[in-house]
């Protein structure tokens, strides 16, 4: 939710935030803005819209400047308007901010400086931090980084912000605390991002900020940390960043989604890299054989996610419980957290995201840990908030994933949960060493099975052709496919906002199936391996209210295609993988339909890749 960019140092620093914030389209896109400060005096330019509404909006004012911050916003307080747009000004003109993240308790802070004679422009919480600090650089005379850190003393909320003082215009004031912040490390120069994409291309050095510390940013000197609670001094850690300009551009497709659904062979084979090693029977992942007893002894496996993670848990659920035989209960973040839940120092929280950045996923770790469970992390950003806060974990090394349907995140992260799954299978002893075997070979086929499926895009770029103008969608699936249908329905409404809902094939009788008439497309998911006679009977009974059935089957089946109007054909594979695959054709699927329905595929209406707000 809102992506932050600055630079200081000594190149003009318009471009360099321009080009950071369209890398950081994904976190929002409602409305963006710019402050650039020319030696003399700030210049600002920020307007509803995206990135590229901006820069049209930029040439109204001077774009000079070798200190620049940026701001794309996803709104929380205040409609996405021109005034609502970061940066914010403080009453004096003289201070300006760019804020991702929330201030709650801002409507206290607003009337008590209203009383002091403070007016303002917008509905933000961000324009009350900004003249807060004013006010406490007035009232305390103190320079802009102690004025920062006694106003973040009282506030209540999340945030990354950058501040910058036109009376100290050689630094940048940074803080944060549950929203990310990256600063990047160049020679002489600076920049500031909420995460490193945006300085990719002009170092490999950056320090993340944890939450509560602060740091201020000077030209010609080293950055100082210090805590924002006590403003003692912290000390940085300068990280050597792994990502390169490659990963993170469109490579020749024509969205980024796309690309994401072809990298999935490549990204599931990065996954188990060099911790699958078939053929010697070994599974390597240092986070479970260092806390292999804490695994083992158990009682069981809470796993808590949203969104897209959440269907990898539930993925996950059936391969923890059905492999390794530990019972698993799979939550929304959002509602464990808020749920008063039994936890005890025998649970294993395990907490599954991409960006690593979701608050209530955070929030479920931090009540997790208090409770004594043990916190697993399975995130793709390495060195994200979640991945810092979990006492152990695997990361998916999925590579940057920015299109906000989210593609290769899923299939890498049940790849990570199975490798999981099966060596703690192993560890306790319930798997025979041929079953084991079979598993740890089979996984190593599925890059080139997912190739396979990809093959299918063009028969299923036709498919989308005669669905595209629906208006609602049913998916369904049983056992280890019915978290894919819900991942399914997931991604056709969030791309192309059509009512898709996704069910467990059984139970549309007991509702959905009101819902059957010729003009409903159900697609269903009905490999041969997981209860494939069930799953025909319930295609049978949608094919008798006349529904349009369009089926996901293994390669070669005869009897879903006679009953079938369209079947879309994927590898054979053991039960408990084919969601690695079953998925494929369902992304490409939504992918067309959103394409030719001419909606924004890598940034959905109302949506944010990163949602670090509760
Ligand atoms: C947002 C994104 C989804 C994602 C979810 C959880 O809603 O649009 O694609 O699945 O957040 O994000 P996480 O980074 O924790 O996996």
């Amino acid at each position: 939710m809102c992506g932050i960019v600055g630079y200081i140092g000594y190149r003009e620093a318009f471009p360099i935030v321009i080009k950071g914030l369209q890398r950081l389209e994904y976190r929002g896109y409602d409305s963006a803005g710019i402050a650039l400060f020319d030696g003399n005096q700030i210049n600002l330019a920020k307007t509803k819209g995206k990135v590229e509404d901006l820069k049209n909006k930029a040439k109204e004012i001077s774009q000079k400047g070798t200190i620049g911050i940026g701001h794309t916003r996803w709104a929380t307080h205040g409609v996405p308007n021109d005034v609502n747009s970061h940066p914010h000004y403080s009453n004096s003109g003289e201070l300006v901010i760019i804020h991702n993240g929330i201030i709650e308790n801002y409507e206290a802070i607003k009337q008590e400086l209203t009383k002091r004679g403070y007016t303002f422009q917008s509905d933000t919480d961000t324009e009350v931090l900004i003249n807060l600090i004013e006010e406490v650089q007035k009232t305390e005379n103190v320079k802009l980084g102690k004025a920062v850190q006694i106003a973040l003393n009282q506030v209540v909320g999340a945030y990354a912000i950058a501040v910058f003082d036109k009376k100290k215009p050689d630094e940048i004031v940074v803080a944060k605390l549950g929203s990310p912040l990256a600063i990047g490390i160049g020679e002489g120069e600076f920049f500031i991002a909420s995460d490193a994409s945006p300085f990719i291309e002009f170092t490999n050095n950056a320090v993340y900020l944890e939450d509560e510390e602060m740091a201020i940013i000077r030209l010609g000197k080293e950055i100082k940390l210090r805590k924002i609670k006590d403003d003692s001094v912290a000390y940085p850690r300068i990280l050597e960043l792994q990502m390169n300009l490659e990963e993170i551009e469109k490579g020749g497709y024509d969205h980024f989604m796309l690309k994401e659904i072809y990298e999935q062979p490549r990204a599931i084979k990065d996954t188990y890299r060099g911790r699958l090693l078939a053929n010697q029977g070994i599974i390597r992942m240092a986070g479970i054989d260092l806390n292999m007893e804490k695994f083992l002894n158990a009682n069981r496996i809470i796993i808590v996610a949203c969104g897209t993670s959440w269907h990898a848990g539930l993925v996950a659920e059936y391969i923890f419980e059905d492999l390794a035989r530990i019972p698993v209960e799979v939550e929304y973040a959002s509602e464990f957290r808020y749920r008063n839940p039994v936890i005890t120092d025998k649970d294993v929280l395990i907490a599954i995201s991409q960006s690593g950045e979701t608050a209530d996923t955070l929030a479920a770790i931090k009540l997790a840990k208090e409770k004594g469970a043990f916190v697993f992390g399975v995130c793709n950003v390495v060195g994200s908030s979640i991945a810092r806060e979990t006492d152990a974990g695997a990361y998916t090394h999925a590579g940057p994933e920015i299109g906000v349907a989210s593609t290769k995140a899923f299939t890498t992260q049940i790849t990570v949960l199975t490798l999981m799954a099966l060596k703690l299978a192993k560890a306790k002893g319930v798997f025979s060493e041929s079953r084991y075997h079979e598993y740890l070979t089979e996984l190593e086929t599925i890059p080139s099975k997912v190739e396979k499926a990809l093959e299918s895009n063009t028969l299923i770029e036709i498919i989308a052709d005669v669905y595209k103008d629906s208006t609602n969608c049913l998916y369904l699936g049983r056992g280890y496919n019915f978290p894919v249908a819900l991942e399914g329905a997931l991604k056709l409404k969030e791309i192309s906002y059509i009512h898709a809902e996704g069910y467990p094939a059984a139970e549309m009788k007991h509702g959905p199936i009101a819902l059957i008439d010729e003009h409903m497309p159900v697609f269903v998911i009905a490999t041969k391996k997981g209860h494939y006679e069930k799953v025909v009977s319930n295609i049978q009974e949608i094919k008798s209210r006349k529904g349009k059935i369009i089926a996901i089957v293994t390669e070669g089946d005869e009897q879903v295609r006679d009953l079938a109007d369209h079947v879309i054909e994927v590898p054979e594979t053991l039960e408990s993988l084919t969601p690695l695959l079953t998925t494929i054709p369902l992304q490409l699927l939504s992918y067309h339909i959103a394409v030719m329905r001419n909606c924004n595929v890598d940034q959905p209406r109302n949506l944010a890749k990163s949602v670090t707000v509760e």
